[in-house]
């Protein structure tokens, strides 16, 4: 996967890439990280890339122009670029859209900064997307987001396959709890079945445990989950012994 970055401020992406996961994705060629300035894209002696909002009010605005030929030379160079503009009014990321983006072969990724970009660098892009309700400086954040969820998904990144199966949303519900040694801390025990060695049993307790916690915590997940009828009579017995309707 090659991740074609879009920034004012490419130093920001060095620390993050270059250790833990993504540093040995890179190293091992699983993923390319290419950081663009948009400012090199930009024209004049001064290389300006932001301007006051026509119709008043406080910040500047990123310029299309700069932005608008980046995108064009990676479009030109790489015709099968996804080109997706970091924003909080885009698609909200979930694990359904991160699993989507991990089955391209190249991304682009266009990091806002101050009140954000000119409305028309929207038309340039294929897409949009947003991390979360809630509002950062830049785009650059989000992008390191991206890159880090997309990464967790292509073979090979996290060294033992499928490790990332159980975790929470991939399965549209959040991950049962997870114990290591010591056995017991604080007096609190490791729950007996974990230490059963039968898998079966274990497997059960799992999906109930995440059953019950995506049901207390994020009883929206449910909606969309794909249940079996076990899980149905689980979730109904859960419900039952809380007294909830
Ligand atoms: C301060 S924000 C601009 C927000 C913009 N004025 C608005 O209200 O939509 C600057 C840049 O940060 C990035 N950004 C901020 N919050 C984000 C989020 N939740 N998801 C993705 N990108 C975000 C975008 O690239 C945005 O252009």
């Amino acid at each position: 996967m090659i991740f074609d970055i879009l920034t004012l401020f490419p130093d920001m992406f060095r620390s993050p890439l270059e250790g833990s996961i993504l540093g040995k994705a890179r190293e091992e060629g699983l993923i390319t990280v290419n950081l663009f300035n948009i400012r090199d894209y930009a024209e004049g002696r001064h290389r300006v890339t932001d301007d006051e909002p026509y119709g008043g009010g406080g910040g500047m605005i990123m310029k299309p122009e700069p932005i608008i030929r980046g995108i064009t030379a990676i479009r030109s160079a790489h015709p099968e670029a996804r080109v997706i503009l970091m924003t909080p009014q885009g698609t909200p990321l979930r694990q359904e859209l991160v699993k989507k983006l991990a089955h391209l072969s190249h991304i682009c990724l266009v990091c806002g900064r101050y009140e954000g970009v000119d409305e028309r660098v929207r038309d340039a892009v294929d897409e949009e997307i947003s991390i979360g309700d809630y509002v950062l400086s830049g785009g650059e954040a989000a992008a390191l987001v991206m890159i880090e969820a997309v990464s967790r998904l292509i073979p090979g990144v996290l060294g033992d396959e499928g490790a990332s199966e159980d975790d929470s949303f991939s399965r549209g519900l959040l991950e049962h709890p997870q114990y290591t040694r010591p056995r017991v801390f604080e007096e609190r025990e490791v729950p007996e079945i974990l230490l059963s060695g039968d898998h079966q049993s274990i497997e059960r307790w799992r999906r109930r445990e995440a059953l019950r916690r995506t049901w207390e915590r994020r009883p929206d997940l449910l909606a969309r989950a794909v249940l079996s009828d076990e899980d149905q009579e689980i979730l109904d017995e859960l419900r039952g012994s809380s007294g909830a309707e």
